[in-house]
């Protein structure tokens, strides 16, 4: 396979030795860091692992960012759901090149990219929030990774309920999921899988009681542990600290508690 190198345009992580990460767009521009300052020009054709240094003798590496990167440099003002939560997430949604997603709420746009980074160019991402300083931001987030083509951001309250019917999967990132579970199932296709993610186990008793309503079946309910190791081959050990909490997350399938009565509406239909 012909090695690639880095072009006009293209994200580059600059990660130093130490482990400190900048992402900066390949232009002919020079970036300055406490690091020194470095040539974004210079680096166009190179292969991307080189080693580059800054003005000041400081070595970086030049590196794709991933999935895993580009979330965690996304700019906040929300609280986000973090990489160990999202991989699960996108598995249990079963999210996949040309599938239609719809999210709520859009906050500052983590689930928002890793949903428009899986479903291709042939998906959809649907994303609804009620405020537009948060829509705005995430929309930033999205076009910074030149992701934003892949997703319709919607400034809307999910107590309007969803506009979409028949979609693959929808999750729910909000304090309150349990008052939107009716407007959630509208919008789902049958059998399809619900997400959500709260962070208190108060909250997941409310949304299990009103899947006990029978809309949802076989929820299941858990929290993802990630726990890193510092990498000395010598001294092999857990990290002093971890993350300990971000959030519970409950999947549940849309089901039909009563099936003929949809048929028969389905029939009625002009
Ligand atoms: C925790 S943030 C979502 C973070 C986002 N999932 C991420 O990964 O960056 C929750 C968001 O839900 C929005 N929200 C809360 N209630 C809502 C509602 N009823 N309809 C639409 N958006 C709502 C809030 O404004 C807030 O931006």
């Amino acid at each position: 396979m012909e090695e690639k190198t880095i072009e006009a345009g293209d994200l580059i992580l600059l990660t130093s030795q130490e482990g400190k990460e900048f992402l900066v767009t390949a232009e002919e521009r020079v970036f300055g860091t406490h690091m020194g300052n470095l040539d974004l020009g210079s680096l166009l054709g190179m292969p991307w692992g080189s080693t580059v240094t800054t003005h000041k003798g400081k070595a970086f590496y030049l590196l794709k960012p991933s999935l895993h990167d580009l979330t965690r440099h996304i700019k906040r003002q929300t609280q986000i759901i973090f990489p160990k939560d999202l991989g699960f997430i996108l598995m249990k949604l079963d999210v996949g090149p040309g599938k239609t997603i719809v999210e709520c709420g859009t906050g500052s746009g983590s689930l928002t990219l890793a949903l428009a980074w899986m479903v291709g160019s042939t998906g959809r991402v649907i994303s609804y929030e009620k405020e537009e300083k948060f829509a705005l931001l995430a929309q930033q987030n999205l076009k910074r990774v030149g992701l934003d083509q892949r997703v319709v951001f919607k400034i809307k309250n999910a107590r309007e309920g969803f506009d979409e019917e028949g979609v693959d999967a929808l999750f729910l990132d909000l304090r309150t999921p349990w008052e939107y579970l009716d407007q959630a199932h509208s919008a789902l296709g049958g059998g399809k899988t619900l997400g959500i993610l709260v962070p208190t186990t108060n909250q997941v008793t409310k949304a299990l009681e009103k899947m006990e309503e029978g809309n949802f079946a076989y929820p299941e309910v858990c929290e993802i542990l990630l726990r890193y190791y510092k990498p000395n081959a010598e001294r092999l050990r857990p990290q002093d600290r971890m993350v300990a909490h971000t959030g519970f997350l409950i999947f549940a399938r849309k089901v039909y508690k009563n099936p003929k009565s949809i048929i028969n509406e389905r029939r009625e239909k002009p």
